[in-house]
Parts: C-alpha cells; sequence; structure tokens
C-alpha cells in the first residue's frame, strides 16, 4: 500500500519523503508517484493471473518513467494513441507485449502501431477491418495478430460516462445483434490479419465482480457459436479493466485476487461446460494500478466565508489538474501536509483557481479554523486520470510529476513553463 503517514511530528510523509519539502523543492500543485505501491499492484495482478496477461491501461497515467516500472515488473500495455504508443517506445517497452485500442484510431495511430509492429490490435470498427489489412499487406511481416472488441450487453453499474459494454454506447460489435459474428468472418477472410480472440471492456469503477462473470459467460457463448459456424478456435480472452478503487474510506473497491479468483473459476467451468480449450485471460487495469499511488499536493492561496456563511479554502489548482468531480462528480479526501489537527476543526469547501463555480475539487472537507495561506493541502487518489487528464484551461502550466520512494524524489515530468505555453502559438 501507499507509503503515505504521519511522522511524529504530525507532518505527511510519502515514500519517505515530507510532503512540504516535495512541494517547497518542485512547487505546487505536484502530483507525487509512490513507485514502491505502483509496483506491489503490477505483482499483485501478475501473481493473481497466473500464466494470464495482464496490460496496464496507460491511459491513466503515462510517463518515461512510470512505464519502465511497469514494464519491468513484466506486465503488457493497453495503448490508446500514438502519443501513448511513443511514450511506450521511448521506455522501452517491447512492441509485442503492447495492444492498440481506440474505437477511433486515426491514420497516425496506425502507422505508428505498424512502424513499432505492436503485437496486437483490437478492432473496433467494421471500416477498421479493411484499414488494417491494407496496412497488413503493404509491410513485409506476417500476419497481424487482432481481437475483436464485442459488446455483451451488460451494464456496468457504474456512472454513464464510464458505462462500455451496454448496446446504446459507440464502442465494439454488438454479440446480440449479429455485428460481431459478422465482422469475425471479415476478418477470418483476410489473410493479412490473424483473428487471436475477443475483447470486451464494460466499463470504469466497476465494483461488482458478477457482472465481469457475466460478460465472460456472453463472450464464450459467442466463441462457441463462432467454433460451430466457422470451425475456429480462438485462444485470446481480453476482459478489459474498469476494477473500482476506493478514493475514500468506506467506498467499495476489487482486490486483484478477488477478481482473479472469479473470473479464473468462471473461466474453467465455462470452458469445461463447453469443453472448449481454456484461452489465455488478458486484463487491462489502469486506474487500480496507479490510482491510490497518486497524491497532489496543492498550496492554500484563498480562504473566504460568502455571504450564505460557506468557507470556501481555494487552492493554486483546480479543473485543469483535476477534472474528475465536475466530470464524474468524483469525492476525494484531503489532509493538511504539515501538521495534524482535528480540534478547531470546520467544513470548509476546498474550490480550485478557475473561473467556474464548478471547480469544486472537495466540498465537505473539514480543515482548523486557524488555516494559513501558503499551507500545504493533500489530495488523495490521484494517481489516474488526473496527469493524463489535466489541461491548460485559463492557460495555467500544467504540474509535474514526481516519483517518490525509500526516502527519496525523483522528477519525472517536469512542469510546464510560460515558453511551453506559448511554443505552439504560431500566429
Ligand atoms: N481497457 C479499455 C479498453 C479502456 O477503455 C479502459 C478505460 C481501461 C482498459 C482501463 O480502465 P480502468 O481500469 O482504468 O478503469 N477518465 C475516466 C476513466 C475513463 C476510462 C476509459 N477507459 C475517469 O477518470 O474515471
Amino acid at each position: 500500500p501507499l507509503r503515505a503517514r504521519l511522522a511524529a511530528d504530525g507532518e505527511l510523509e510519502i515514500g519517505g519523503v515530507r510532503a512540504t519539502d516535495l512541494a517547497r523543492r518542485f512547487g505546487t500543485p505536484l502530483h507525487v508517484l509512490d513507485e514502491a505501491d505502483v509496483r506491489e499492484r503490477c505483482r499483485a495482478f501478475r501473481a493473481a493471473f497466473p500464466g494470464g496477461e495482464v496490460a496496464y491501461a496507460s491511459k491513466a497515467m503515462s510517463c518515461t518513467g512510470l512505464l519502465r516500472w511497469v514494464r519491468e515488473e513484466g506486465l503488457s500495455l493497453d495503448a490508446s494513441s500514438a502519443g501513448e504508443l511513443a511514450v511506450a517506445r521511448r521506455s522501452g517497452f517491447p512492441a509485442d507485449r503492447i495492444l492498440l485500442h481506440g474505437n477511433g484510431k486515426t491514420g497516425e495511430d496506425l502507422r505508428a502501431a505498424f512502424s513499432y509492429a505492436v503485437g496486437t490490435i483490437v478492432v473496433d470498427s467494421a471500416a477498421e477491418i479493411s484499414r488494417l489489412a491494407v496496412q497488413a499487406a503493404s509491410g513485409l511481416r506476417g500476419p497481424q495478430a487482432v481481437l475483436l472488441r464485442v459488446v455483451p450487453g451488460i451494464d456496468g453499474g457504474t456512472h454513464a460516462a464510464l458505462t462500455t459494454g451496454t448496446e446504446d454506447q459507440q464502442f465494439g460489435f454488438s454479440l446480440a445483434s449479429g455485428a460481431a459474428a459478422e465482422a469475425a468472418h471479415r476478418i477470418l477472410g483476410q489473410h493479412r490479419l490473424r483473428l487471436a480472440g475477443v475483447h470486451c471492456h464494460i466499463g470504469s469503477q466497476i465494483a461488482d465482480l458478477g457482472r465481469y462473470v457475466r460478460a465472460l459467460d456472453r463472450v464464450m457463448d459467442f466463441l462457441v457459436r463462432l467454433r460451430a459456424t466457422d470451425g475456429v478456435v480462438l485462444d485470446r480472452l481480453d476482459l478489459g479493466g474498469g476494477f473500482a478503487v476506493p478514493y475514500r474510506a468506506g467506498d467499495p473497491g476489487l482486490e486483484p485476487a478477488d477478481v482473479g479468483a472469479a473470473v479464473q473459476a468462471a473461466l474453467t467451468t465455462l470452458c469445461a461446460r463447453h469443453r472448449y480449450p481454456t484461452p489465455r485471460l488478458t486484463i487491462e487495469p489502469g486506474r487500480a494500478i496507479v490510482a491510490r499511488a497518486g497524491v497532489t499536493l496543492y498550496r492554500v492561496v484563498g480562504v473566504k466565508r460568502a455571504a450564505s456563511g460557506r468557507v470556501f479554502v481555494t487552492v493554486d489548482g483546480g479543473m485543469s489538474d483535476n477534472p474528475r468531480p465536475s466530470l464524474y462528480q468524483a469525492r476525494y479526501t484531503v489532509r493538511l501536509a504539515g501538521r495534524t489537527t482535528t480540534a478547531n476543526n470546520r467544513p470548509v469547501t476546498i474550490v480550485g483557481r478557475h473561473c467556474e463555480a464548478g471547480d469544486v475539487l472537495v466540498p465537505d472537507a473539514s480543515l482548523p479554523a486557524d488555516l494559513r495561506l501558503g499551507e500545504v493541502l493533500a489530495v488523495a487518489c490521484t494517481g489516474a486520470y488526473h496527469h493524463a487528464m489535466a489541461s491548460n484551461y485559463n492557460l495555467v502550466r500544467r504540474s509535474p510529476v514526481v516519483a517518490v520512494r525509500g526516502g527519496r524524489a525523483r522528477l519525472l515530468v517536469r512542469r510546464e513553463t510560460e515558453d511551453d505555453l506559448l511554443a505552439r502559438d504560431v500566429g
């Protein structure tokens, strides 16, 4: 688990480094990543899927330093763009351990995938099948391995914006409508493509293992039907990611061992029932690998009591480094980094510096009444989809990422500069 703890004097330490020292040395807002925590979660997933493939979904957080840890831990990689492939390449990720995803792969994405020779491409639309066949034919290598992304018709029971397994959304080929079977026939008819298996991803922040098991059931039915109609037996089954992470104490979450046990038991039963050779499982956790390893540090830049009586604490970041509260109503915990007080606390609303009333980071925080400007606040569980979704809104400079481990801190991504901000403005 995250190596965050309170030192004897009440100061917050992450990976053995004082949070206030990190804020002084690297400035704020600052994304901090606990390397040992990331590595432990990589190992836990690998141990939970012996013989399977664990592909880290790098959309959650991608930079060379992090991908190097993931590579060293023996994981594969789920990349979703030419940009993510470029970082993977720089980190030395072996191409045969990479899967390329996307419902809207551009020519640039596909060219990058072929020039890097990524092992697997996950097909998401009919038009993509022909484009892939043309790309594959222009190379000298053997057939390109592809997975077919199917829609199992399972609701992940999560936020609507994160639901991707139902019939009325933009990803994959429907099993129920026959679109998936038709796409499979087409791929099987392309000699430059090799249909290696199927993929589904029912959504994100899913806390109910039963939904994965039901999706698996539908996908196995499809494989069995495909064996009957086309005489093919596929040997890979990718169940996607989406394993829930508790952002706050008491939130539901899924542990790697529980996911592994439930999914593998279900697969074994289904394969025995259908007398189908057990396909190799792939899973694609993003958030479950990095979310909890991340802490974001801010400094207080304002304290104000509104006429309503509500106390607003303004920090030097906000929706530009964490858009999740406004996009998904995500909730976080926050604490003072430099001291521990509970006496004299009062309810406050932590807001960002952006010019929108919706830029609320934590609506229900509790902080001491003598909070001073410049004090450092720490928001927990910000390792996934924070740095990755950061923007320059209000032309703020994007925040750096620092790795901590065993009492040492190392810069992984530097803070943007004003020159960075102006560099693309060529008018
Ligand atoms: N595989 C596929 C095909 C995906 O689309 C995703 C996430 C994952 C794996 C990894 O899901 P995870 O294990 O990280 O939940 N921006 C949102 C999350 C969007 C997830 C998109 N796809 C958020 O901040 O909650």
